[in-house]
């Protein structure tokens, strides 16, 4: 065995020097977690979900603490895809110089495409993250990633509207995930990252109310880490295209877990928030998780538990 394990793991011809990528909503654009580390250490950067128009999010309180987790119905809160393309993208170009994730969101099915298309034009972004799968908002009365034909109606808009690699983001609440995998692999999706969290709630006793403003919320962290492997492990046994595993990621022996059920890049989610220092702890360790379950390279543990 080598030295030096290789950590590079490949998705959809964009290379990324080693398989962590902070999630969406956990790490903004990058500047607060710049003044505690490196950025160039990471894989890449999932951005925090934008829209077309700036969003303030939902009313507080909406962060609440679950066993093993965290409740969160922030509600999408971000500056806006003008401010993110003209402000965002060359701030964080000068602390992060891989390639970046631009999780794309949407009310509609052309605002997802026409948003697609905006940061598919920047050269900096090398995959587009397409978040159907956010459990605290009501888009128009759908949530895009409820059903197989609602999701690859959304993947096929955005696949008209690019040629840039396309990753579904997948909600955990469904009945059969694989279906709706199965239905962007045939619409269009270059690969799937998934999860995103799942819709939970908790009750104040005093105030006899739920603790959120929005009523429920959704759950992430390490209680969610067995849901996430079943449905990455269920996804890779019914589709061909690369997966972002995500879900309860909180070290690097979570992460190779994930990779095995079936992930070729995994996504570090909750974590960030309790210790800022988890994704650079988790690629260091990664050469010795590699020595000690065998592996020379790492993108050969994808799926090796199939
Ligand atoms: C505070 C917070 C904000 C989030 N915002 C987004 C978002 O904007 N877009 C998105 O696709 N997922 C968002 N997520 C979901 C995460 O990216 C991830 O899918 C989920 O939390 C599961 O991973 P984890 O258990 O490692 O946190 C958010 C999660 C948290 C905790």
């Amino acid at each position: 065995m080598p030295e030096q394990p290789d950590l590079s793991v490949t998705l959809s011809g964009v290379t990324l020097k080693n398989p962590v990528i902070p999630a969406s909503g956990t790490f903004g654009f990058g500047r607060e977690f710049a003044g505690i580390y490196d950025l160039d250490i990471l894989g890449s950067i999932s951005l925090k979900g934008t829209t077309e128009a700036p969003r303030i999010g939902n009313p507080t309180p909406r962060i609440a603490e679950t066993p093993s987790g965290m409740l969160n119905a922030v509600g999408l809160q971000n500056p806006g895809i003008d401010t993110v393309i003209g402000e965002e993208l060359p701030a964080i170009a000068e602390l992060f110089h891989g390639p970046l994730i631009a999780n794309v969101c949407g009310f509609s099915v052309e605002e997802y495409a026409r948003n697609a298309a905006r940061f598919a034009d920047c050269q900096q972004i090398a995959i587009l993250e397409i978040n159907i799968s956010c459990p605290n908002l009501h888009c128009g009365g759908r949530n895009f990633g409820s059903s197989p034909e609602t999701a690859a109606e959304v993947t096929r808009a955005v696949r008209a509207s690019t040629s840039k690699p396309i990753y579904m983001k997948l909600s955990p609440n469904v009945g059969d995930i694989a279906a709706v995998a199965r239905a962007c692999e045939d619409a269009g999706a270059d690969g799937l990252c998934l999860i995103n969290t799942l819709l939970g709630m908790r009750i104040d006793l005093r105030s006899r109310r739920p603790v959120l403003a929005n009523r429920t919320g959704g759950l992430s962290g390490p209680a969610v880490l067995p849901v996430a492997l079943r449905m990455v492990w269920d996804v890779f046994e019914a589709v061909r295209i690369p997966i972002i595993g995500c879900g309860g990621v909180s070290n690097a022996h979570d992460a190779l877990e994930m990779m095995m059920a079936g992930a070729a890049a995994v996504e570090v989610g909750a974590a960030n928030l309790v210790d800022p220092l988890t994704c650079p702890r988790i690629i260091a360790d990664m050469p010795r998780i590699c020595r000690e379950f065998g592996f020379d390279r790492i993108a050969d543990a994808t799926g090796a538990a199939h």
